[in-house]
């Protein structure tokens, strides 16, 4: 096991100092890597697991630090903290191998941290550092949820199933019933403005409809198979008026309800994004909304679970919202629906129907 105790080290190492991205990076040193199925599922949780788990990390460890110690023996410390706490692997493994990857100089120190980590029943300051979540995402997540917002917090710093398509596509549960909620009928125009990498607009060309996919970024745009694809910007889409039956909008977002999808993503999003992307999202809903021919429908989603970037949207001029539910998964809020990651072990997703009355 210590070979992938070793590699899950290399790779925290590089996302807690020089910025890579845990996804990424993990796939290209398991891909060169030569570890067992079973290793490399280790390795995964490791990385993910202390990644997600960094600030409750912190905090164990903090209560024995006398002053700060080199950033590599901090990574180490958390790694070490992650396996003793969250991942119930035996303390003896836990520290013993934890404490053989740090230089020599190094592992009497560390091997009495961990042991003390170990030994010493924890008392959580706060939920945010139990949970391991920025404070200003517990805190909003709290506001916008309520008594929900343990239950989907803590279900996000689980790993999500994976859920695989009839067709092979894997794609989480919740994205599926975004696109089956587009009703997307054989011979119909659809236009998916944020398509890539396609899972949307693949899943409602295979029900019989007429998909147009488009994404502003042309190596995500490279990425969507099977159906036409235009590079463009939805805040701008280059398509005459009332040309579509029905134009999802699969919105760029906080995705602050899909969090265990990316380990590092709630260390990296700020709460400014989330204004900033509001903006975004108005855009593209008020230059998408003159593309849906009257009668047709507009279908809003994002991988958020903020009202800002959902509901506190203008509902377009012309459109009224949809009041049959979509499905029997989504719950109400407001004039649209959403799921928590805690309903249906799924993504957390917020979705609003329109419909084009005029
Ligand atoms: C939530 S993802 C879409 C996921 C996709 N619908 C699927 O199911 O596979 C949002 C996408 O919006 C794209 N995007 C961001 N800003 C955009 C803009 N101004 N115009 C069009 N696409 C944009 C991003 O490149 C990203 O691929």
């Amino acid at each position: 096991m210590n070979n992938a105790r070793q590699v899950a080290y290399r790779c925290l190492q590089r996302i807690d100092h020089d910025g890579a991205y845990a996804n990424l990076l993990l796939q290209s040193e398991l891909g060169r890597s030569k570890l067992s199925e079973r290793d490399r599922g280790f390795v995964t949780e490791l990385v993910y697991g202390t990644t997600r788990m960094r600030r409750g990390c912190d905090a164990l460890i903090d209560r024995f630090l006398a002053k700060e110690p080199q950033p590599s023996l901090r990574t180490l410390l958390r790694l070490g903290a992650y396996q003793l706490h969250f991942a119930g692997v035996a303390a003896h493994a836990a520290v013993g191998e934890t404490v053989e990857l740090a230089p020599k100089a190094a592992r009497g120190f560390v091997n009495a941290i961990l042991r003390r980590v170990g030994d010493t029943p924890m008392e959580w300051p706060n939920d945010a550092v139990r949970m391991s979540y920025p404070d200003w995402i517990h805190d909003r997540l709290r506001d916008e949820l309520g008594d929900e917002a343990e239950a989907a917090m803590m279900r996000m710093n689980e790993p999500a199933p994976v859920s695989v398509r009839d067709d092979g596509y894997r794609q989480d549960l919740a994205s599926q019933w975004v696109a089956a909620a587009v009703e997307a009928a054989p011979g119909e125009r659809i236009l998916d403005l944020c398509a890539a990498p396609g899972g949307k607009a693949t899943a409602m060309a295979s029900d019989g409809a007429y998909v147009v996919a488009a994404d502003l970024q042309m190596h995500r745009a490279k990425l969507i198979r099977g159906v036409p694809v235009v590079v463009g910007d939805a805040v701008a889409p280059p398509f005459p008026p009332s040309s579509f039956d029905k134009v999802l909008i699969d919105a760029p977002c906080s995705g602050l309800g899909a969090l265990r999808r990316r380990a590092d993503a709630r260390w990296r999003i700020t709460e400014r994004d989330i204004g900033e992307l509001a903006v975004l999202q108005r855009g593209i809903i008020e230059a998408a909304a003159p593309l849906v021919r009257p009668g047709g429908s507009l279908v809003y989603s994002v991988c958020t679970l903020t009202a800002e970037e959902s509901i506190e949207h203008p509902i377009p001029a012309g459109f009224e919202p949809i009041v049959e539910s979509p499905a029997p998964e989504w719950q109400p809020y407001a004039h649209g629906w959403r799921v928590l990651p805690h309903d249906h072990d799924t993504d957390g997703m917020v979705l609003i129907r329109y419909r084009r009355t005029t």
